[in-house]
């Protein structure tokens, strides 16, 4: 039987600004994650992934705080535990690839102290050790000369280089949850390829449990068991991967789906979803997505609707199913 490695209840981040208004970044999140699964959230820019995920890392940045909500990982709730008692689990039992590389590789360090550093800080070798140990690990991430490039500064290595030790360094520990946070934006489509062909081998081959954001509902598709669509901070809706491409029920998600280039590629052109997504300054009353939504009723505009469970494993934020 799989074993719950991860679940997140009713998850909420705000954001206190200096005017005194509270943003709220995040409203109610709820997911788990089983030891091996990779559970994809996708979703446009500022729906509230990377809060979500820095939420279970306990690293959401200041003025924002997680006000409400659990983060189970096997049986600690991460939110009730002291700072000290993160620091071991962080880098160690779980470990996350940010956003952007350049911020986390320290250019004045090569990739071998980089890596050192998260060794001897968890304890997982001997300092005499530790070099076979980051050749090994980068030979793992596909470093074709691990030697010279441990030795590398980063900015002497090209983007999926630096990727792919920004890999290795989150891999070092071995983990038993990796969340990678747009691990490929930075990379040209081939490269994008490769790299995801990558971390769905890994994640496999260390039976780990993966969280992968992105905001390419087409990434998710190869890699993810199940999907989280995010809009506006909530959850719109969250099935298995098949049954999410074969059924996609809410609106947001087909127009999401309609934007896949190999899916659209029959169409004339590229559907991009028209309108823009609402600050939280202006969240719309009712459905936060129905002035873009192509099959709005009345009632969206004023009702907000719950999350319903329509199929036995596939949820929706939507008045069309309530
Ligand atoms: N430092 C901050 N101060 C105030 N609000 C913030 C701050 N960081 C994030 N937010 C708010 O939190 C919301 C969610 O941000 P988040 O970074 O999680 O979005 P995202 O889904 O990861 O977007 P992207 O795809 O662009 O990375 C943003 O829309 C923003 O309003
Ligand atoms: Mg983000």
């Amino acid at each position: 039987m799989a074993h719950q490695l991860l679940s997140c209840y009713d998850l909420h981040i705000s954001f206190t600004l200096s005017d005194g208004q509270v943003d709220e970044a995040v409203r109610g999140i709820a997911f788990s994650l089983d030891e091996t699964e990779t559970l994809g959230i996708v979703g446009e820019s500022g729906c509230g992934k990377t809060m979500t995920a820095l939420a279970v890392m306990r690293l959401v940045p200041l003025p924002g705080k997680i006000t409400a909500g659990s983060v189970f990982f096997k049986e600690n709730n991460l939110l009730t535990l002291s700072e000290q008692q993160m620091r071991t689990i962080r880098g160690r039992h779980i470990s996350m690839i940010f956003q952007d590389p350049m911020t986390s590789l320290n250019p004045v360090y090569t990739c071998r102290s980089q890596i050192k550093e998260a060794i001897v800080h968890h304890g997982i070798a001997r300092t005499s050790d530790a070099d076979a140990l980051i050749e090994s690990i980068l030979h793992e991430v596909g470093i074709p000369d691990p030697k010279r490039t441990a030795d590398s500064y980063p900015h002497q290595l090209s983007g999926g280089m630096r990727q792919r030790v920004m890999i290795a360094m989150a891999l070092v520990c071995n983990p038993r949850l990796l969340i990678a946070d747009e691990p490929t934006t930075a990379l040209d489509v081939t490269v994008q390829a490769r790299i995801l062909d990558l971390l769905h081998g890994l994640q496999s081959k260390k039976s780990m449990g993966m969280i992968l954001i992105t905001h390419n509902l087409g990434i998710v598709g190869d890699i993810a068991d199940k999907v989280i669509v995010m809009y506006a901070g909530e959850v719109m809706e969250y099935a298995p991967v098949r049954e999410l491409f074969d059924r996609p029920m809410h609106p947001y998600t087909v127009n999401l789906l309609e934007t896949i280039p190999a899916i659209a590629a029959r169409k004339e052109r590229l559907t991009v979803i028209p309108g823009e997504v609402p600050t939280l300054r202006n969240i719309p009353p009712g459905c936060p997505f129905h002035p873009r939504c192509n099959r709005s009723m009345p009632r969206c505009s004023t009702e907000h609707p719950a999350l319903s469970t329509p199929g036995t494993n596939h949820q929706v934020r939507c008045l069309l199913y309530a």
